[in-house]
């Protein structure tokens, strides 16, 4: 499963990429609001020259001609731009044209699997799916994904990759997970409780209490450099 960044927040987006765990980078308008970047250009190009995979930078217009320019101007920036256009007619239509070119395209604020199966045949790289946003209105988020997966599996002409979006905690990472999904996009918040077992913590803190008492040390230079083994082994 890939792991996508779900933030226009460059520290959070460089703290988290040293990890080497990101896959790639979603962003919205929404989220470039929040940075308070104000050159969204020079932002999305930074982005895609610190993670080197997908950045999603998605167009700001809703009519076809000028999301069609927005598009292919975004896809200039960066070769791992993958241009995000909203799940409506003329989205698609931006879609159907920007994939046929070859350029990445990122279907966004799909809400039905009727809507998945069309992001599909519109060529879409990836569909994103908002899970969050349905559970706020008491529907099953989660749902939705276990369609569009059984959906998709059953075309394998469809290319379309499940992008998960609209996370809220690692209940929606895991589900996602064993549902086949290819890709979640996690705020950095819940990329940090991925991390986190209260038995990890605890069982750490015991290993290193438990060494101390041993008296022992692996011996490396002050410096890090590795000492010969006393088997004589370099
Ligand atoms: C993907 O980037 C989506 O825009 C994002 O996950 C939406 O999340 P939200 O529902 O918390 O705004």
């Amino acid at each position: 499963m890939k792991f996508f960044v779900d933030t226009a927040d460059l520290a959070e987006i460089k703290e988290l990429a040293a990890t080497g765990l990101l896959d790639g980078v979603t962003t919205n308008p929404s989220l470039v609001a929040k940075s308070g970047h104000h050159d969204f250009i020079a932002l999305v190009k930074e982005i895609a020259s610190i993670v080197p995979g997908p950045v999603s930078a998605e167009v700001a217009a809703t009519d076809f001609d000028t999301m069609m320019a927005e598009g292919l101007y975004l896809a200039r920036i960066a070769r791992n731009i993958a241009v995000k256009v909203p799940l409506t007619p003329a989205g698609l239509k931006v879609c159907k044209a920007l994939s046929q070119q070859g350029t990445m395209v990122n279907v966004t604020l799909c809400f039905s699997a009727a809507q998945a199966i069309l992001a599909a045949k519109a060529g879409a790289t990836f569909v994103s799916p908002f899970v969050g946003r349905l559970d706020d209105i008491g529907e099953n988020g989660m749902q939705l994904i276990a369609d569009i997966c059984q959906i998709y599996k059953a075309y394998p002409q469809f290319k379309t990759e499940v992008l998960v979006a609209s996370v809220r905690h690692p209940g929606h990472v895991i589900e996602a997970a064993k549902m086949g999904a290819h890709v979640a996009t996690i705020p950095p918040s819940v990329i940090r409780q991925l991390f986190n077992h209260p038995l990890t913590d605890k069982g750490l803190a015991q290993f290193v209490s438990d060494w101390q008492k041993t008296g022992q040390k692996i011996p490396i230079d002050s410096d890090g450099k590795v000492q010969p083994l006393k088997s004589g082994r370099a």
